[in-house]
């Protein structure tokens, strides 16, 4: 059995894809802060979760490794949004946006990416935006953040495809989740998108970002 490691798996899309993955892999997931949908997650899919707060890696690696969780599957999923006027913008804001939804998917491919391919086999999907794709409006530090990783997707695809894995992002439009609860698309629809591309028929598919739109 396949292991996934799903970040950002304690509640909305994430919990969906642990949800979509569960029946087929070993699953790992993080969460930031404890609540009780967590352990009810937990019990529910048979996955394992595991604390880990974006800047930490070091401690969620060292966790992982003990527990021989090494994943073939890796869904950057967690990460943060922050509505707030492009002109009142300030520095702690968007450095804080791109270390959480960009330099901490990048490390966290790092880690696991080129075992996946000394392994001969391994899956990327990072959950990006449609922000990433056609720039933000209330949220351009969060639009930028998400077009970068779009870009790592697409990177990791070229440098490691050939050793069969691939990356690819997803970019939802506003999904029904507590980030957006007036969202239009279901956590669901996002989830099977991500199991799809983890399966081996999906080979094919790499450096794309598909477009998830209501
Ligand atoms: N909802 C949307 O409309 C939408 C649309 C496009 C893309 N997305 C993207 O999809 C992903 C999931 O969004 P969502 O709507 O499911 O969000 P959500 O319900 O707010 O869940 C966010 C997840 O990320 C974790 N997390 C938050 N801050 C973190 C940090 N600093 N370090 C590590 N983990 C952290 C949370 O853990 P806790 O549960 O412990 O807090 C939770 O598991 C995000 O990357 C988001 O940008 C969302």
């Amino acid at each position: 059995m396949r292991t996934a490691l799903v970040t950002g798996g304690s509640r909305g899309i994430g919990a969906a894809i642990v949800r979509a993955l569960a029946p087929t892999h070993r699953v790992a997931f993080t969460y930031h802060d404890l609540h009780h949908r967590v352990r009810a997650l937990e019990l529910e899919t048979g996955a394992t979760a595991y604390q880990y707060r974006a800047g930490d890696e070091g401690h969620l690696f060292d966790w992982l490794s003990m527990e021989q969780v090494e994943p073939d599957v890796l869904v950057l999923n967690a990460g943060i949004a922050q509505r707030r006027g492009f002109e009142t913008l300030d520095s702690g804001d968007v450095l804080k946006m791109l270390r959480v939804n960009l330099v901490a998917p990048m490390r966290l491919a790092r880690e696991y990416v080129p075992d996946m391919a000394a392994r001969g086999w391994g899956r990327v999907v990072a959950i990006g935006s449609t922000g990433g794709v056609d720039g933000g409006v209330e949220q351009v530090h969060y639009a930028c953040a998400k077009a970068g990783l779009h870009c790592l997707a697409r990177s990791l695809s070229r440098l490691y495809s050939a050793q069969g894995v691939t990356a690819n992002a997803i970019a939802p439009g506003p999904v029904r989740t507590d980030m957006t609860p007036g969202g239009t698309i279901e956590p669901e629809a996002v989830a099977s998108l991500v199991a799809s591309l983890a399966t081996d028929g999906a080979g094919y598919i790499t450096g794309r970002v598909i477009e998830v739109r209501s």
